[in-house]
């Protein structure tokens, strides 16, 4: 079972899964939230191996019954409200998403994998977490300097680091935003399930994703559309924020090979050395834009709007993820000057399913497609 398996990374989890394991039956469970979109899996949602739920996780009884109906040995949790901004605005909603319904969805698996014959045997809770959990690093080098790191995707490449410090599996935990602190509290009662009751549990923290299907409330696709629509760009700040991107499908083959090989009780952080000055990733984003639609160079330039930071912005991820690629060969596939230019094409591409997020349509596509099946 995939939970929140129609958003963004959890929709490139479900579709890997389906094609790659014809053998699996798999389910999604996801509660549609305004983030939620089955049209991100319209090519695969006829599948025989694939299984659409509409259930809330914070619904404990559903939880309970759906895990005894199935009887589903793996769970691979994604479901969340993922929002920094919207958890700054509203963040009740985070710690009933994030905590009680990690909580409830930990607990039924507990009681329906306790009364199966081989109990917690074979089964594995699988969490996916977030870099933020671990708080901010500084910004010791503003201009960048040599990363210490690379990977093979990306040797060809200049790599930039912002700081001398990375975030490990063992660095402790410093969440500032209620989002950050949400997923902090589910990642502390997933341990707790491990270490209270032995269940098998399994934590990966991955940095910023990018790609299609990503909702366009988001740095990437928000100013790809916004630079579409000749809107203004809203950079948080001076822009000098330094996140650290990863590429989507990147992040699900990662998933896929952690959810096969990967330690139970173990953590694994997930990043491809890629650090970005927000500023600099927005000229990325602008140049490559205005190249796709013809546009001279610079066009674009003028959308780009400061407006009041982030309220506790946290100044930069970067995530050290040398014990995954050293202990289970992982390796990001792509260099991101490729990943941008796929995620840019997708999106100017894909402008009808922007549109219909943006006009509000995508949220009938359950009750015309699913809703009486
Ligand atoms: P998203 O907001 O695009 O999707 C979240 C999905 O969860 C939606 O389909 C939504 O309908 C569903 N959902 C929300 N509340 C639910 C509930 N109560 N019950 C059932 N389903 C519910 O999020 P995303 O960006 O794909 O992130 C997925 C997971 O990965 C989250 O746990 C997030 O914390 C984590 N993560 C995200 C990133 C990133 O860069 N996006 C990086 C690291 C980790
Ligand atoms: O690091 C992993 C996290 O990455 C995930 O856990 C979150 O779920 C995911 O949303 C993402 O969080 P961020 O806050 O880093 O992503 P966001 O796209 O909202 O913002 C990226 C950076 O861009 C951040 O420094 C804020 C800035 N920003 C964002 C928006 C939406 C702007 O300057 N302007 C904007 O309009």
């Amino acid at each position: 079972m995939i939970t929140g398996g129609a958003g963004f990374i959890g929709s490139h989890v479900v579709r890997l899964f389906v094609n790659k394991y014809p053998d699996y039956n798999i389910i999604n469970l996801d509660k549609l939230t305004y983030a939620g979109n089955l049209a991100n899996l319209r090519d695969i949602e006829n599948c025989p191996n694939y299984k659409f739920v509409r259930a809330d996780i914070c619904d404990f009884d559903e939880m309970l019954r759906i895990m005894r109906q199935h009887h589903i040995d793996g769970i691979i949790h994604l479901a969340a409200e993922s929002h920094v901004d919207r958890s700054i605005l509203d963040p009740f909603t985070f710690a009933r998403t994030n905590v009680m319904g990690t909580l409830s969805l930990l607990q039924a698996a507990k009681i329906a994998w306790e009364e199966s014959p081989e109990g917690f045997e074979g089964k594995l809770f699988y969490h996916i977490s977030t870099d933020e959990v671990y708080g901010a690093l500084e910004l010791t080098h503003p201009e960048g300097t040599d990363s210490p790191f690379t990977t093979t995707a990306s040797s060809a490449h200049h790599h930039y680091a912002f700081g001398t410090e990375f975030f490990l599996e063992t660095t402790k935990y410093n969440p500032h935003s209620p989002y950050s602190a949400s997923k902090a509290a589910s990642d502390h009662f997933v341990r707790a399930y491990h270490d209270t009751y032995g269940m098998p549990t399994l934590i990966t923290n991955c940095s910023n994703n990018y790609g299609p299907y990503q909702f366009p409330e988001k740095l990437i696709p928000l100013f790809i559309n916004n630079i579409r629509q000749r809107k203004p760009l809203p950079v948080y700040g001076k822009g000098e924020n330094v996140r650290d991107w990863l590429f989507v499908e990147d992040h699900a083959r990662a998933i896929d090979l952690i959810f096969h090989k990967g330690k139970p009780a173990q953590t694994y952080n997930i990043g491809g050395f890629n650090e970005w000055k927000n500023i600099d990733l927005i000229k990325v984003i602008i140049k490559t834009v205005d190249r796709l639609l013809g546009n001279p160079e610079g066009y674009s330039d003028e959308l780009i709007t400061y407006v009041t930071d982030r309220k506790g912005h946290d100044m930069r991820y970067a995530i050290d993820s040398r014990k995954l690629q050293s202990e289970l060969g992982w390796e990001p596939s792509l260099q991101f000057e490729e990943g941008i230019e796929k995620t840019v094409r997708w999106y100017l591409d894909n402008q009808d399913w922007v549109d219909n997020i943006t006009n509000g349509d995508y949220q009938a596509y359950y009750e015309n497609m699913y809703k009486n099946r």
